[in-house]
């Protein structure tokens, strides 16, 4: 059986029922990933687990080293990894609580390191990212939803903005001009460095809140909380079900 990494996203620095069997300082030629690589057993698998955002929460997502974090990965020896994001929703029937496997990323990140292959004596490499997602992982997410009694968005094209602040509604709209689905801050480079390791990534997105201009006023810290707390339970249950059909 393959190995398999889990990066947590914001509420989910740590998973629940995961039964931990070691800790390891895993360093990286490019810095310090988020922080100790958790080995342990999840829902009866062995898994890798790695919260983006450090143990803490305390790496706001244009902070995070995602090269280190994907380098220890698959120097630990992974070869699948399910992120999780947490995302606003920009598409009415995505709203806050909704779980979606996106399928395609247009990506508004900027000054981040976003790839391994920088060193100017290296043959040039422009990797294919036409499917920025991992097809065969994609299927196993959806696929899990049923056992799971989860209702899930098979497909949605995933902004990735520079953060840390929310958007203003002007740039959301324009997001949806552009075919966005949902926004976060964390999904690029992550996916594109995971694809030069040939490491099979892809994500499940909780929504945490309608992205700016689409709710009722202003984005509420508070409310977003709620939405992590309720949905992360969700989360679980969705990787619990994967892990099995993996
Ligand atoms: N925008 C960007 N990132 C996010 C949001 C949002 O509305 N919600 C959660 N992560």
């Amino acid at each position: 059986m393959s190995r398999i990494a889990i990066i947590g996203g914001t509420g989910l620095t740590s998973l629940h029922g995961l039964e931990i069997t070691g800790r390891e300082v895993a360093q990286s030629p490019y810095g310090e990933p988020s922080g100790v690589l958790i080995h342990g057993r999840f829902a009866g698998h062995e898994v890798l687990f790695l919260p983006r955002h450090g143990s803490g929460h305390t790496i706001p997502p244009h902070a995070v080293n995602y090269r280190a974090n994907i380098w220890v990965l698959k120097e630990a020896g992974a070869e699948k990894v399910i992120a999780v994001n947490a995302v606003g929703g920009i598409r009415a029937d995505m709203e806050a609580g909704s779980l979606v496997i996106p399928d395609q990323i247009i990506d508004y990140t900027w000054s981040r390191k976003n790839t391994f292959f920088e060193h100017d004596h290296d043959p040039v490499v422009h990797v294919d990212f036409t499917e920025p997602y991992c097809h065969e992982l994609r299927e196993k997410l959806v696929a899990a939803a049923e056992p799971a009694g989860l209702k899930v968005f098979d497909g949605a094209t995933y902004a990735a903005t520079q953060g840390p602040r929310l958007e203003t509604a002007a740039e959301i709209n324009r997001l949806e001009r552009d075919g966005c689905d949902i926004v976060g801050m964390t999904g690029m480079p992550e996916a594109v460095l995971a694809r030069e390791l040939e490491l099979c990534y892809a994500s499940i997105c909780l929504v945490v809140n309608m992205a700016a201009g689409r709710g009722d006023g202003e984005i509420r810290m508070a409310d977003i909380e709620q939405h992590i707390a309720g949905g992360m339970k969700r989360v679980r249950r969705l990787l619990e079900h994967a892990l099995s059909l993996i």
